[in-house]
């Protein structure tokens, strides 16, 4: 039986000392609702290696820059319920802005150099913006171990980055991206596509699998392969970026390895789309 606790974390954080006392480990996560299998398979993954599981479902506005979806962004507190309980959810947790920026908070976190890069270019506010907010759930939740997507695949080294600067004992753990049946990573925001975008928006796992062959028949110069992947790139998708990155630091990679990961991320009438992916 799965709890729902809207609102203030202290009945939260008192069911869990509660585990806690009886032994229990916690996994967590964090998410932004509008669940998809993608999150389900986060949750059972926590739920797999033996922990009571909490799931937030919290549309963070400091992640949102100016011009972008936090308004419209969907919301559906009774579906993500439904969703995160068949998956194993034990505590379904939904804060309100007050209760995580409460009028006197002054204080956030300011990431480094991990997070100038990709999607820090075009959206300078957003990981500072996911740091903060994860550091304040980890905080109140108090995990032992936090689940993340690969999709994600900056989010999950910048937060591993921060775990590690500031001795959070977390055990942060990537989860592989899960696909629509026809490539497309999930997404939240799938749900804006229309039939004829979807098509364009499938460019970015095509691209992947184009970089992916090339690898395989023994490319292994990254600016040539991103200049023949760009010159395919359709012209009604807003190209973002197309990199060839190491799995660590993200630093551009010059040389390709089988670990090179390629990263996008593209604007389709203004939907965030996004997708990476190891080449070998
Ligand atoms: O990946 C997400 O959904 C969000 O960035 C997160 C980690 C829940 C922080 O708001």
């Amino acid at each position: 039986m799965s709890q729902r606790i809207d609102g203030h974390p202290y009945p939260m954080i008192q069911a869990l000392e509660q585990y806690r006392r009886e032994g229990q480990t916690i996994g967590f996560v964090p998410t932004m609702g509008c669940l998809h299998r993608g999150h389900q398979a986060l949750i059972e993954a926590s739920r797999n290696d033996g922990n009571l599981t909490v799931v937030s479902v919290f549309v963070n506005p400091a992640q949102f820059g100016p011009n972008e979806d936090f308004d419209k962004y969907p919301r559906d507190n009774d579906r993500d319920y439904e969703l995160a309980a068949a998956a194993g959810g034990d505590i379904v947790w939904y804060p309100d802005v007050a209760d995580l920026y409460p009028a006197d908070a002054q204080t956030s976190v300011r990431p480094g150099a991990l997070a100038d890069k990709l999607c820090g270019i075009s959206r300078p506010q957003f990981f500072p913006g996911i740091c903060t907010v994860v550091l304040k759930l980890f905080n109140l939740v108090r995990p032992h171990q936090a689940y993340f997507g690969e999709k994600d695949y900056q989010q999950l080294a910048i937060i591993r980055r921060m775990v590690a600067d500031f001795y959070l004992e977390i055990d942060v753990v990537g989860c592989q991206t899960v696909r629509e049946t026809d490539g497309l990573a999930m997404s939240s925001r799938n749900r804006y596509l229309t039939e004829a975008d979807r098509d364009t928006a499938l460019t970015l796992v095509r691209t992947i699998e184009a970089a992916r062959r090339a690898f395989a028949e023994g490319e292994r110069n990254a600016a040539a392969l991103k200049t023949h992947l760009t010159k395919a790139w359709p012209k009604d998708l807003e190209l973002d970026y197309l990199d060839f990155r190491e799995p660590d630091f993200l630093e551009e990679e010059h040389q390709l390895k089988a670990e090179t990961r390629l990263f996008l991320g593209a604007w389709l009438r203004g939907i965030r789309l996004i997708d990476n992916a190891a080449i070998g």
